[in-house]
């Protein structure tokens, strides 16, 4: 298939390139680089073997879509976003306008085209405040930032179109945590800045960029009263885009899948597995809770296995080790223009 990849130049989109190149598609990056960067993309194609194709592009302007479907694209993979939640609490507007109006902006070009399937980059952050783990994809769906909303209402518009367009499919994927990198060590998850979330946190404190973590809570009611996570490797998430591209030809219309292990992981449990890693120590003070977060979240992936054939690989330990491999090969991400 010829395959279009909005935000291929970011994390989870470029271990899904390598994968896609790896099974034979053909794949056209299409990327701002508001948060990914060229030297990604050199990479993907290094991994690759393969002089993959990349377009500098916003997924807001209709043009330069057009100008990328015009060109017998089979399927897109959507995951050009802004995605920090406490980004989106202070910067609705620019959420609403980047994740939001894109999806409605490829939607249009799509449609326009004739490209009829689209696997979207979806987030666990849908289901709110779970009243029941594990989550199953008919949990209610309720969100408390704008990050949050601005993912559910691209899924409603997404459900919307395939509503009217009988021969539109598109899969809505859930990541849970998404952790790790390719184990190459070549690429991996570079944030901007002070990491926002567990796993980069604690490999920079690993590495000595960051002197000891906080952990956000102590009290919850889980086994050793830290927060619990559905930590899922970007490898087993990127795998699961390969196949969930390859059946959109034979399923019709929409369809939500959670993308997640099955498995709960405390703060401390994943601090323990990285220590053991990457033979550093990890330390950590317990602080307040952070507000928003809630005590444990994990999936019920049956789905996934039932309708893709999907199930994760790669346990927590594998996650620390090729994270703390990217970390150590690139102490300070990639090279940024
Ligand atoms: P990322 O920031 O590394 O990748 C997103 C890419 O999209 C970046 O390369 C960025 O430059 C690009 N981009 C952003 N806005 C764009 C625009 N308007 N036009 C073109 N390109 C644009 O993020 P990621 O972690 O790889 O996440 C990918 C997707 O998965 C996002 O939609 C995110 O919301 C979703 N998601 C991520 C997580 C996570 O923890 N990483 C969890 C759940 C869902
Ligand atoms: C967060 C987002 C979620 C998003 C996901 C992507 C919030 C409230 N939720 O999820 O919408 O889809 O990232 O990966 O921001 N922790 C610490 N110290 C730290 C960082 C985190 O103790 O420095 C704890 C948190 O309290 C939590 C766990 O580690 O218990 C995981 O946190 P994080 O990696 O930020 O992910 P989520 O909060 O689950």
């Amino acid at each position: 298939m010829k395959i279009l990849v909005c935000g291929g130049a970011g994390y989870i989109g470029s271990h899904t390139c390598v994968a896609l190149a790896a099974r034979g598609h053909e794949v056209v990056i299409f990327d701002n680089l508001s948060n990914g960067s060229e030297d990604a993309v050199q990479r993907v194609r290094k991994l690759s073997g393969r002089p993959l194709a990349f377009v500098e592009g916003d997924v807001r302007s209709l043009e330069s879509l057009r100008m990328v479907l015009s060109d017998g694209v089979d399927a897109v993979i959507h995951f050009a976003a802004l995605k920090s939640v406490s980004e989106s609490c202070s910067e609705p507007l620019a959420y609403f306008d980047n994740n939001i109006c894109g999806t409605i902006r490829l939607l249009q070009a799509m449609d326009g085209a004739g490209v009829r399937n689209l696997v979207f980059s979806s987030s666990a952050t849908v289901y709110g405040d779970p009243q029941v783990v594990p989550i199953h994809e008919g949990a209610v769906l309720q969100v408390t930032n704008p990050y949050g909303r601005s993912k559910l209402v691209a899924e409603d518009l997404i459900r919307d179109l395939c509503g009217a367009r009988k021969d539109f499919n598109a899969t809505l994927l859930r990541y849970f945590n998404p952790v790790g990198a390719h184990p190459s060590g070549l690429i991996g998850e570079d944030p901007l800045g002070t990491p926002c979330n567990l796993m980069p946190y604690v490999s920079q404190v690993a590495v000595g960029r960051r002197p000891r973590l906080n952990v956000f809570g102590g009290d919850y009611s889980t086994p050793d009263g830290t927060g619990v996570r559905d930590y899922i490797h970007v490898m087993d998430l990127a795998d699961a885009h390969v196949k969930a591209v390859e059946q959109l030809n034979s399923s019709s219309g929409c369809q939500a899948i959670n993308l997640g292990t099955g498995h709960g992981v405390s703060v401390l449990e994943l601090v323990r597995a990285f220590e053991q890693a990457s033979g550093r120590d990890i330390p950590y003070t317990i602080v307040d809770r952070r507000p928003g977060d809630v005590a444990a979240c994990w999936a019920d992936p049956s789905k996934a296995f039932e309708v893709l054939g999907w199930k994760a690989k790669y346990g927590v330990r594998a996650m620390c080790e090729d994270a703390w491999r990217w970390q150590l090969a690139n102490p300070n991400g990639y090279r940024r223009h």
